[in-house]
């Protein structure tokens, strides 16, 4: 057994064919001493009642929500603490998804962690145990929806609605006891692929076949969760080819599966990535609030928009996105990132729950009803490439059954249900996992500006990669300032928001630093609330993202990790360093060499 879930017993038996029986298993393995009375109550859902009664212990709860009190009881037993206990809880959430990105010929499109788990040469390859291994994880942090192919949907991919439904139906079942549901990303266009001449969403025949062949899934797979749709973006088909709105191009499909009880997740991952960098007019973060925000209340009930946290793509830091905040009447999901492909491609440590929080403290709670994470797993014998990736998983989950998870007690439950170590090494860990995300954030581009990567591949700098290219992501430092105006005097980006927001961060002197550079556009001697310049502040977070790193090196080869991660995290840690190394020295010099002001402290940057 792996990962977090190696204390419990062996192999779930290829018997188990429903959640009933797999809570059965599983309290019964792991408390052996307890008479455990299972009590399913389907009107309950997901959600789940731990007490005691007459000298036996009840979990009563719908037909998945037995298994997530089971599993709830495990975690905190291997974590150390006591259990079983009196619990009661529901999810926030209704869909809790996993989106992979893996393509039918097993490569997988920001993937870290091997290639992927379900397809190879462009068809179904999978390892049936190994399937139910993913199944336990994800049950055990209470995920259940699992989208398997990637949003780009490449050539054959297409042919999970098509000839290998059989194979999908068999998968789906295979995740079923699990309480996970399998999705499918479609590419919008798929009915030319039949015969039809477009993919107009207004059109009888595409409606007639998108009808047909949701009604071909739902037959092979019952409880297929959805569709996911990536359209007219990043040169994906979409219905603006045919001049209609995604209003009218959603809810096509959507009635298509209403019969079947499945939704449509339409993404709104929307924006010109064909800019001109001449063009100052366009602010990429603008693009999908100017895409989605008019059509509030235009979308049917059985589609969901997924919106990225951030008004970009996935950065180290970004505010939240506004059409998070407003489109009151239309289903949400949040979107998140598990896949580390700006924070460090699963190499460098970077554990998001801190980040996830401070979303969470600006997003008021049931704006979503659901929320969606790029899956961060493949085939990698520990799933998650560095075997400390896994706790991003972990607490994907957990923040996804409740957004008001306290950080510090998810991580540390992680690694003491992952190691075994002495109690300071344990704490030792936890602080690092903690600390780890601010200490990138200080090594990479500074103070929200983002996109100083290397163009393409997105590990390593590269201060101007991006810079006269076409993707929207320009810094525009020359050798007096740095960053974009998004305030109502500038690109006006910032009247995306409500007046609360616009407050917090319209004045360059009242901003909270960390998102200074993303609002402003400052020269590098403006100066900073606690009295350093701008471009001390950089110099200054750099070097001291790099000695962190130095430090969080040397506390990490102290603890005592076994087998065959300590060899894993050893490796990553030293190619960690370098990369710390290679951000620091590359923008500070950037930096220097632009402004020509030299760092107060007098370390050393190469001129
Ligand atoms: C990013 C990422 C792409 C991905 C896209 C998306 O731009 O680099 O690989 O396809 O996001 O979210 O659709």
């Amino acid at each position: 057994m792996k990962a977090w879930l190696h204390n419990c017993a062996g192999e779930i038996p290829k018997e188990i064919g429903s959640a009933y029986d797999l809570a059965c298993f599983e309290l019964n393995s792991a408390f052996p001493d307890i008479q455990w009375h299972i009590r399913p109550d389907p009107e309950m859902g997901d959600a789940y009642r731990v007490y005691p009664e007459n000298g036996r212990w009840t979990v009563s709860g719908g037909e998945t929500g037995i298994l997530y009190g089971a599993y709830s009881m495990i975690r905190k037993k291997d974590s150390g603490q006591p259990a079983p206990f009196t619990e009661e809880s529901a999810p926030a959430y209704s869909l809790r998804m996993i989106n992979c990105w893996d393509n039918a010929d097993g490569s997988v499109e920001r993937g870290y962690a091997g290639r992927s788990l379900f397809f190879e040469n462009g068809r179904f390859a999978y390892d049936p145990e190994r399937m139910r291994e993913l199944g336990r994880l994800l049950a055990s942090v209470g995920l259940n929806v699992l989208c398997i192919n990637n949003v780009n949907v490449h050539d054959p991919a297409q042919q999970l609605l098509e000839d290998w439904l059989p194979e999908a139906a068999e998968l789906a079942a295979v995740f079923r006891p699990f309480g996970i549901r399998l999705m499918f990303s479609v590419d919008y266009s798929q009915p030319m692929r039949h015969g039809i001449p477009t993919a107009d969403p207004l059109d009888p025949d595409v409606r007639r076949w998108w009808k047909e062949t949701a009604a071909r899934v739902w037959k092979a797979i019952p409880d297929l969760a959805g569709f996911l749709v990536k359209a007219d973006s990043e040169g994906r088909p979409g219905p603006f080819t045919y001049g209609r709105n995604h209003a009218e191009g959603a809810n096509m499909l959507a009635e298509a599966v209403r019969p079947f009880g499945g939704v449509v997740v339409w993404r709104c991952f929307v924006y010109n990535c064909r800019q001109d960098w001449r063009d100052l007019e366009t602010d990429r973060p603008k693009a999908a609030y100017e895409h989605y925000a008019y059509l509030d209340g235009q979308f049917s009930d059985n589609v969901i928009l997924q919106i990225k946290h951030g008004p970009f793509d996935f950065q180290v830091r970004e505010p939240l996105s506004p059409l998070l905040l407003g489109m009151k009447k239309t289903k949400l999901a949040m979107e998140l990132q598990l896949a580390q492909e700006y924070t460090g491609h699963q190499i460098d440590l970077y554990t998001m729950a801190p980040m996830w929080k401070e979303i969470y403290e600006e997003l008021p709670a049931g704006n979503i009803m659901s929320i969606a994470a790029v899956s961060n797993f493949g085939r990698d014998e520990n799933y998650t490439g560095h075997p400390l990736a896994a706790v991003n998983l972990y607490t994907y989950g957990l923040f996804a059954w409740n957004p008001e998870t306290d950080v510090k007690e998810a991580v540390s439950e992680w690694v003491r249900l992952t190691y075994s170590l002495p109690e300071n090494d344990t704490e030792k860990l936890i602080r690092i996992l903690l600390s780890s995300r601010r200490i990138y954030e200080k090594y990479t581009a500074p103070l929200g500006i983002g996109w100083m990567v290397t163009p393409h591949d997105h590990y390593g700098p590269n201060p101007s990669g991006y810079e006269y290219d076409l993707w929207g992501t320009y810094h525009k430092a020359d050798r007096n300032a740095v960053g974009i105006d998004r305030t109502a005097q500038g690109t006006g980006y910032l009247m995306q928001y409500p007046e609360s927001f616009r407050k917090k961060y319209e004045d360059a002197e009242t901003c909270p630093d960390l998102l200074l550079l993303f609002y402003h556009r400052l020269p590098y001697s403006f100066r900073m609330k606690d009295g350093r310049t701008l471009i001390q502040r950089i110099y200054d977070d750099h070097f001291e993202g790099l000695q962190e790193t130095e430090e969080m090196a040397s506390v990490i080869r102290s603890i005592p990790f076994p087998g065959p991660d300590r060899e894993v995290i050893d490796v990553r840690m030293d190619m960690q360093l370098k990369n710390a190394r290679e951000w620091c020295d590359i923008i500070n010099t950037f930096f220097h060499r632009l402004s020509g002001i030299d760092d107060e402290k007098g370390r050393k940057i190469y001129l």
